[in-house]
């Protein structure tokens, strides 16, 4: 179907533009809010023609930036082209733009990493400022002027809500078969008269089909016909196939001694290959009738589903290799019985989180002997992504598991340390942690019986010998006993044991 069959509203017809056209009302220094989740339904044009602008008033001497509030991460046409140009005044609440990273480590730019179910109430609460502009993509605009969302929902509810301007994206490439997937809830209220937010499983709507706008406020209506693009998944190496392997008994342990039903408790499943692979695993598993209220759907909940394994998934946005997105497109019309996109305030709910009980399963970059796990930080100082959703499930999950390999960078960094360089989730909100050496269940362990599960289960055999020397001098020299540390020495201990291995082996 060509665009100009989608935007059905004579109002809205009347503001289609090129994308430089739309982009011109922008003005420097505005804050302006983009759709986008992980690749998914980011405006392809509009972000583009605005990075083109801003590098051409630099290349005048003028000064151009603009803040920019998103769902999550965006796609290189988003982040990337902005960073380029050194368009991002400040950008929240979370990233994975391999040049966003480089600004924001150089100090250039400015990023404020939320939870993400925070970012919608914290715009309404009036805490994050004025929002000047919404660019928006949408699937189609229908007649009464509602719209039909595209792959992501994120924070686009709120952005149309907030925004003075709005600014549309109709993207033709996206299926319209997807009408219907969708659940926007409309029904948030400000404290005090907050009520309850009535989910009681993963497939329970609660909301509209569409965003309801006021159409005054949109300035601009730009058709594209892009698809999004979204990063490939590499085949899950040994480690990674090891990691599902732990989770995988772990879970069965659970069902077995009763603890969990043999259909599970819904899973959230966090980004990256480890993530995927632990979905893989359970295809082959014993698990039936799976269900996931989660923050993005990825290919291995797709094959979950296609297996007749997953009933149904509740999400924010899809998150998919480009072939599987291609596939999701096109058996968008099928797809719609399993699978629901909702706001991200709504999938990533603290209090839906903790009344369906959900399984959480993020990544790691470092955890301690203690169980504080760092999601964010390399070396403590510079930002990798974001915390993303992984706090909102982490502390609300039924069980919350963490995972790793238990070294980065070919074997010359534990990821299990004395004491992480930067804290995202700490020892009360994690209960499991996994590397391909085994896990360690944490529930219920005091502090110095958490450190020994942790040394023997998950470290590295590299590391385990200086991991037992550090806890065993603690045990002796710390002030406090409760969680002794030598907090003199915490973060060079695994580093200068290395150098004196090496130099020792050396002679
Ligand atoms: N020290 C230095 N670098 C480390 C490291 C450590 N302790 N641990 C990991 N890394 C590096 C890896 O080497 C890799 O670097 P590369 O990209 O240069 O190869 C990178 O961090 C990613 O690590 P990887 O092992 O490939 O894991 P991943 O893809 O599963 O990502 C996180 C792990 C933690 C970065 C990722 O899960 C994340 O961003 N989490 C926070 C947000 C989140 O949890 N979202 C889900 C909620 S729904």
């Amino acid at each position: 179907m060509s665009n100009a069959a989608r935007i059905l509203n004579p109002a809205l017809r009347s503001k289609i533009m090129s994308a430089d056209e739309a982009a011109a009302l922008i003005p420097p220094g505005a804050n302006v809010g983009m759709s986008g989740f992980t690749g998914a339904g980011y405006p392809k044009a509009v972000p583009l023609a605005l990075a083109n602008r801003i590098d051409a008033a630099h290349a005048r001497g003028e000064p151009f930036r603009v803040g920019v509030w998103t769902g999550a991460s965006t796609a290189p046409e988003l982040d990337g082209a902005l960073a380029r140009v050194n368009g991002f005044a400040m950008r929240l609440p979370y990233q994975s733009d391999p040049i966003c990273r480089k600004q924001i480590n150089s100090g250039e730019m400015e990023y404020t990493d939320i939870h993400l179910s925070h970012v919608a109430q914290y715009a309404w609460f009036g805490f994050l400022g004025k929002l000047d502009v919404a660019v928006v993509e949408v699937a189609a605009v229908l007649e009464d002027g509602r719209l039909v969302p595209a792959n992501s929902i994120g924070n686009n509810k709120t952005w149309l809500d907030q925004a003075d301007k709005i600014v549309l994206e109709v993207n033709s490439w996206v299926n319209l078969a997807l009408d219907g997937m969708h659940d926007i809830y409309y029904g948030t209220r400000r404290p005090p008269d907050r009520r309850p937010v009535p989910i009681n499983n993963p497939g329970d709507r609660i909301g509209d089909r569409y965003y309801n706008v006021d159409l005054s406020k949109v300035v601009a209506v730009v058709e594209t016909d892009s698809h999004d693009r979204n990063t490939p998944f590499s085949p899950p190496d040994a480690n990674s196939k090891r990691i599902a392997g732990h989770i995988l008994e772990f879970l069965d342990h659970e069902v077995k001694r009763g603890r969990l039903p043999r259909s599970m408790l819904p899973l959230q499943s966090g980004v990256g290959n480890v993530a995927n692979a632990v979905l893989g695993g359970l295809i082959e598993g014993p698990f039936e009738d799976l269900t996931a209220y989660t923050e993005v759907l990825q290919d291995g909940m797709l094959d979950l589903i296609k297996a007749g394994k997953m009933r149904f998934a509740s999400a924010t946005a899809v998150s998919l290799s480009p072939e599987t997105a291609l596939a999701f497109n096109r058996d968008a019309a099928e797809l719609k019985k399993n699978v629901i996109l909702r706001p991200q305030e709504i999938s990533n709910h603290p209090e839906v989180i903790r009344r369906l009980g959900i399984i959480a399963m993020n990544g790691l970059i470092e955890a301690d002997i203690y169980g504080n796990v760092n999601s964010t930080h390399i070396a403590g100082t510079a930002i990798m992504n974001g915390i993303g959703g992984s706090g909102d499930f982490a502390r609300n999950a039924f069980l919350s598991i963490f995972m790793t390999p238990s070294t980065a960078k070919n074997g010359s960094i534990s990821c299990i340390v004395p004491m992480v360089t930067h804290v995202d989730h700490t020892e009360h909100d994690v209960h499991v942690i996994v590397t391909e050496q085994g896990l360690a269940d944490l529930r219920g362990l005091s502090p110095k019986q958490r450190a020994r599960v942790i040394i023997e289960n998950c470290a590295h055999p590299d590391y385990k010998p200086a991991l037992r020397e550090y806890f065993s001098r603690a045990l002796e020299q710390s002030p406090g006993r409760h969680t002794p540390h030598l907090l003199d020495q915490a973060f060079r201990f695994l580093p200068e044991w290395k150098a004196q291995q090496a130099q020792s082996a050396a002679e």
